[in-house]
């Protein structure tokens, strides 16, 4: 088997951003180098704690885990206690964490990781807000030639929004974070709405996992039940779009998506439109295409390799 993929995950945990973790843990492709902590789906006091509990729910409580931004670049925070209830990791009881919570600064590092690793072999893959990855390339310039590749759930186009109608909420919460990290030239891959809304979490899809029996099946049915509730009954649908693992699964199996290389740049400015992500989806302009907009998914592959990877651990 060919070395493992170094990666780093930065995240607001949050169910969808939990199971993403639990995949990447599941899977002996992914070299999880670290996980940084964002303030996003609730304050960072709590996400910090739900990537601890999540680590040691797969029985990894040797995974660093730094805290970083406590709020974003310049808006005040804005959270989806709504989406995710009031711990940030509804559904099931984990207990609290034993495992220590890096000193580090999350920020410090994303930055020394990239300083001291060979140039070109660690992964970013961002499940939250961009405050972070923006703050690591503004304190260090030079990692932005680095990183091998961003891989990032956010953003929106066809689909519109789903915490405004315009912007979706990863780029809603930090626009001028995202507008760094897309101006950056890292490559970039981009997993919107569009994508992740392709992806639910339907019954039969969250029984699998309950059937899988495990302490790891049990919790994550639990969570998704709860995590999918919101969307169902925004939408109407049956089950919740699973985003944040779309993420881990393109570095396992990019083939599951299908999508094209765009521009895409965020607003900044109208409030009317805050964190909207103008996809170029037609080439109609002549700016850069400065990511890989992925728009279709197998989501039966998805799941299944979802499955069977989490019945792993
Ligand atoms: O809009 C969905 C994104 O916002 C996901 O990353 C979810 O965890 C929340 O952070
Ligand atoms: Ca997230």
């Amino acid at each position: 088997m060919p070395q493992p993929r170094k990666i780093i995950i930065d995240t607001d945990p949050g169910q969808d951003d939990a199971v993403a973790i639990l995949l990447a843990l599941g899977s002996a492709e992914l070299d999880i180098v670290g996980i940084s902590v964002v303030a996003g789906n609730v304050p960072l006091k709590l996400t910090e704690k739900n990537a601890r509990k999540i680590c040691e729910l797969a029985g990894r409580p040797d995974i660093d885990v730094y805290a970083g931004a406590i709020r974003p670049l310049i808006r005040e925070l804005v959270t989806a206690e709504e989406v995710h209830g009031k711990t940030g990791l509804n559904g099931p009881q984990l207990p609290e964490p034993t495992m220590k919570l890096q000193e580090q600064y999350a920020v410090d590092f994303i930055v020394e990781t990239l300083m001291k690793e060979e140039s070109g072999t660690i992964t970013l893959c961002a499940l939250g807000p961009l405050t972070n990855v923006a703050l690591a390339m503004i304190r260090e310039p030079r990692i932005a030639s680095r990183i091998k590749e961003i891989v990032l759930m956010g953003g929106g186009f066809f689909e519109g929004g789903n915490v405004t109608p315009a912007a979706e909420f990863n780029i809603y919460v930090d626009p001028h974070a995202a507008d760094i990290v897309l101006k950056s030239g890292v490559p970039i891959v981009m997993m919107p709405l569009d994508v992740t809304h392709k992806a639910l979490t339907t019954a039969k899809r969250t029984q699998a996992f309950r059937a899988l029996g495990t302490k790891v099946g049990l919790a994550t049915a639990d969570m998704l039940e709860f995590f999918e509730r919101f969307d169902e009954e925004k939408y109407g649908t049956d089950g919740g779009p699973l985003h944040d693992p779309c993420v881990i699964a393109y570095l396992l199996k990019p083939d599951l998506f299908k999508g094209r290389s765009c521009n895409v740049s965020v607003e900044t400015a109208s409030e009317l439109t805050m964190g909207m992500t103008v996809i170029d989806w037609w080439g109609v302009t002549k700016r850069p295409k400065n990511a890989m907009v992925m728009r279709d998914i197998d989501h039966d592959g998805f799941f299944a390799l979802l499955v069977e990877r989490l019945g792993r651990l």
